[in-house]
């Protein structure tokens, strides 16, 4: 049996299930006889190289933004930044952009998170041992967010709920009833919470991104509801969930090896950027950007049908052995390499990016400051999981 055809039966096996447990074996087995291969059990067709995803993910004229029938559109609403491309895109981006320039950010992100995280870790504290996802990374990401959208009045575990139920949804490729109804319910309780809140904020303007959005929108309430409403939605799932879990993977890579976490606690603020980034690479916490091919064309000489679903796979180019070495399994503190590819390509290039590493950056080396050797917990052990949006579910540790 050839090489190709030896994929093409293992593919064939590959279940959800298998993927969500760990996805990285069967990303680094396609990637080891080609950069595309055909995925039945999520319909899919997956490039999986560095090359390969930059190229899908930066050609939104080759590769467009909306997949049919795409999980998104049928849980955010549209039209969503997410799924359009040209001018409508540009339009909605607009929206948001003048909240997370880096410029602003720098100004408004520290003072914001900074409290945040002391009042977490003085909760913290004197317990000696805690679970980091729900009582630290979780909270920090969705009350300062919330803060920046004009929703602060939202209860973080409101937001917690929210942007797990739009992930079952979203990922659901795979049309499983039981992960609709979770999206479509969250979906509706979304928009009725919303709605008296966003019709607070067209009355009252307060500078926040919400009212920005609200403004820039057009007609009735109920017409820019309509216009802003699938929008924010992503920003629930993506803005809300990634941040915290990003933090997650990058204590969890510190912590995996004891060396890399003294390493760390000897200078949180020096190293910071660095395990951030390398954290990042190791776990994308969002791992695809996924398109409809156009035209039939080729990727590394796979031919694509016109109209196919294709994903561009960030968490496997960033386990690329050609690019990261034999060890791109490996979380490396010291690792050196390209700007990893967690935040995409082209023009859906992440807009928190910047507000998403300050505030990461700033949660890990305050965590590290204040609990002294901090460790995994031998009789929790961690459970990561996901392969769309991967992270650790649980991150139980203790301190002195
Ligand atoms: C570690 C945290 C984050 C990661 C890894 C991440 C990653 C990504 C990725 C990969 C995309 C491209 C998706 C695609 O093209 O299909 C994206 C888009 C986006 N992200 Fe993030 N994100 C993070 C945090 C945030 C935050 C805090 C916000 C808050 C504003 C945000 C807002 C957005 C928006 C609005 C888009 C859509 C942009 C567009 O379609 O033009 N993200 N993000």
């Amino acid at each position: 049996m050839s090489p190709a055809a030896a994929l093409e039966a293992y593919l064939a096996a590959v279940t959800v299930e298998q993927l969500d447990a760990d996805p990285y074996p069967v990303f680094a087995r396609i990637r080891a006889v080609q950069p595309v291969a055909y995925v039945p059990c999520v319909d899919l067709w997956w490039a999986v190289t560095w090359d390969a995803v930059e190229e899908v993910a930066s050609d939104h004229r080759r590769f467009a933004a909306k997949p049919i029938p795409s999980p998104i559109d049928r849980t955010f609403g549209e039209p969503n930044v997410l799924t359009e491309d040209g001018a409508e895109q540009r339009r909605l981006r607009r929206m948001l952009d003048p909240s997370f320039r880096p410029r602003i950010v720098e100004q408004y992100a520290p003072p914001l998170v900074e409290p945040l995280i002391a009042e977490h870790l003085d909760a913290l504290a004197g317990a000696g041992r805690g679970e980091l996802m729900a009582d630290y990374f979780e909270p920090i990401s969705v009350i300062s967010l919330a803060r920046v959208l004009g929703l602060g009045m939202l209860e973080a575990d409101t937001l917690r709920r929210w942007f797990a139920g739009l992930a079952e949804g979203v990922i659901n490729y795979e049309s499983d009833p039981a992960r609709e109804a979770i999206g479509q319910a969250t979906t509706r309780e979304v928009d009725a919470v919303l709605r008296p809140i966003l019709a607070e904020h067209l009355r009252a303007p307060d500078g926040s991104t919400v009212s920005a959005m609200l403004q820039a929108a057009e007609g009735d309430l109920d017409e820019r509801l309509a216009q802003v409403l699938p929008t924010l939605k992503v920003i629930l799932l993506g803005g809300m969930q990634e941040p915290g879990h990003g933090a997650g993977s990058v204590a969890l890579g510190l912590l995996s090896n004891p060396a890399q976490a003294a390493a760390f606690a000897a200078d949180p603020a020096g190293l910071a950027r660095q395990a951030v980034e390398e954290g990042l690479r190791w776990i994308s916490p969002i791992g695809t950007q996924t398109r409809r091919v156009v035209d039939a064309t080729t990727v590394g000489g796979i031919p694509l049908p016109a109209g196919a679903g294709i994903s561009a796979l960030l968490s496997s180019a960033n386990r690329d052995e050609a690019v990261w070495g034999a060890d791109a399994d490996r979380f490396d503190l010291a690792r050196t390499g390209p700007v990893q590819a967690a935040f995409g390509y082209g023009t859906h290039y992440c807009v928190g990016h910047h507000f998403s590493r300050l505030q990461v950056q700033l949660a890990v080396q305050r965590l590290f400051e204040r609990l002294p050797r901090l460790r995994l917990d031998p009789d929790h052990p961690p459970h990561v999981q996901g392969w769309e949006f991967r992270a650790p579910r649980t991150l139980h540790v203790r301190w002195d």
